[in-house]
């Protein structure tokens, strides 16, 4: 027995010096925390001691008392009875144990081929829960969902999704992305982007460019062949700087590199679509240049399906 408690206490000392140490470990504002965790835990440890001095202590008091009873009862010439433990008084009286002697009180009416049966009651333990349990329920029922004393799992997590995203939109404010320029754009093919750039060209670019990019005032954008070039890049060298002496105006001034890009983006979806009474092609035939590479690739396909 002592040795078990010795080995929990081993145990428990350890982890709360593993616990110190993990709080220890993380930046010197959880200094503070450290403190407490140790000043818990040490009067956790004390007192778990003083627990065990005192089981300690009452045990060797009830010895000393039972042979001390024991030497009067032998003395008196009567039968020493020893008074029975705390721990079997509680437990008899947890369970509601009806003394055998008392059996006889409990024993149902019936007989069958002499097996009788005893009603005993439910254990006074089990009648403590399931009472408990009712009154929990009613309790836990009118805080949650007659008084809304206490918010419900569902709004909780509600609530703590909005201050993650309030907390996200904070930092993406603090950190605007990459700045985009005619340098370093690239194609956005995300949705939300390009749902935006779609919206853009409705607004800004279809009176002279049709709305389907068919071309009217300015040019079809939905062929191949471009006057300023078909890159990404050209792109939005265009819609930023326009074209002096043209209809097309430099659009940087009244709109952010993102929508631009975005726009842009959008105008390269179009490619190949083909609308009805497009404007004849104006400019020069761009091929991309991973297009460009194709025909080589193909060539050597063929030598070899040739070989
Ligand atoms: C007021 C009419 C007008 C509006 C509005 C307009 N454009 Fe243009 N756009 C033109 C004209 C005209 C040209 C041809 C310029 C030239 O001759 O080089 C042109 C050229 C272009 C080109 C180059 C085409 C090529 O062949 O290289 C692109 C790309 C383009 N516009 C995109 C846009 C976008 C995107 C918008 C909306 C933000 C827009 N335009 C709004 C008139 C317009």
């Amino acid at each position: 027995m002592k040795r078990i408690l010795f080995l929990f206490l081993s145990m428990l000392g350890a982890s709360l010096a593993s616990q110190a140490q993990t709080a220890a470990a993380p930046a010197a504002g959880d200094d503070q925390m450290t403190k407490f965790y140790l000043v818990v835990g040490f009067i956790f440890v004390v007192s778990i001691l003083v627990l065990i001095v005192l089981i300690y202590l009452l045990t060797v008091i009830r010895a000393l008392a039972d042979s001390a009873a024991r030497d009067r009862a032998e003395k008196l010439g009567i039968a020493y009875k020893p008074e029975p433990s705390m721990w079997s008084k509680f437990w008899t009286s947890i369970n509601g144990f009806v003394p055998e002697e008392k059996e006889a009180t409990l024993v149902l009416d019936h007989n069958y081929d002499g097996i009788k049966e005893l009603d005993n009651h439910l254990p006074p333990w089990w009648k403590a829960l399931f009472y408990g349990a009712i009154v929990w329920g009613i309790l836990y029922l009118l805080a949650y969902h007659v008084f809304n004393s206490f918010p419900l799992s569902k709004s909780e997590y509600d609530s703590e999704v909005a201050a993650a995203n309030a907390e996200l939109q904070k930092i993406k404010a603090a950190n605007p992305g990459p700045k985009i320029d005619e340098a370093t754009v690239t194609v956005t093919t995300d949705a939300a982007d390009l749902a935006n750039g779609k919206t853009t060209f409705l607004n800004t670019c279809a009176s002279c460019h049709r709305k389907d990019g068919g071309g009217d005032i300015g040019p079809n954008l939905t062929d191949e062949y471009w006057k300023h070039g078909g890159d990404i890049k050209n792109l939005f060298h265009v819609v930023t700087n326009g074209v002096p002496g043209t209809n097309m105006v430099a659009w940087g001034a009244v709109m952010s590199p993102e929508a631009i890009r975005n726009v842009a983006s959008y105008v390269l979806t179009l490619q190949g679509s083909k609308p009805a009474n497009g404007k004849k092609p104006e400019g020069d035939l761009y091929k991309p240049e991973v297009k460009a590479a194709e025909p080589a690739k193909a060539d050597s396909v063929k030598t070899q399906s040739s070989l």
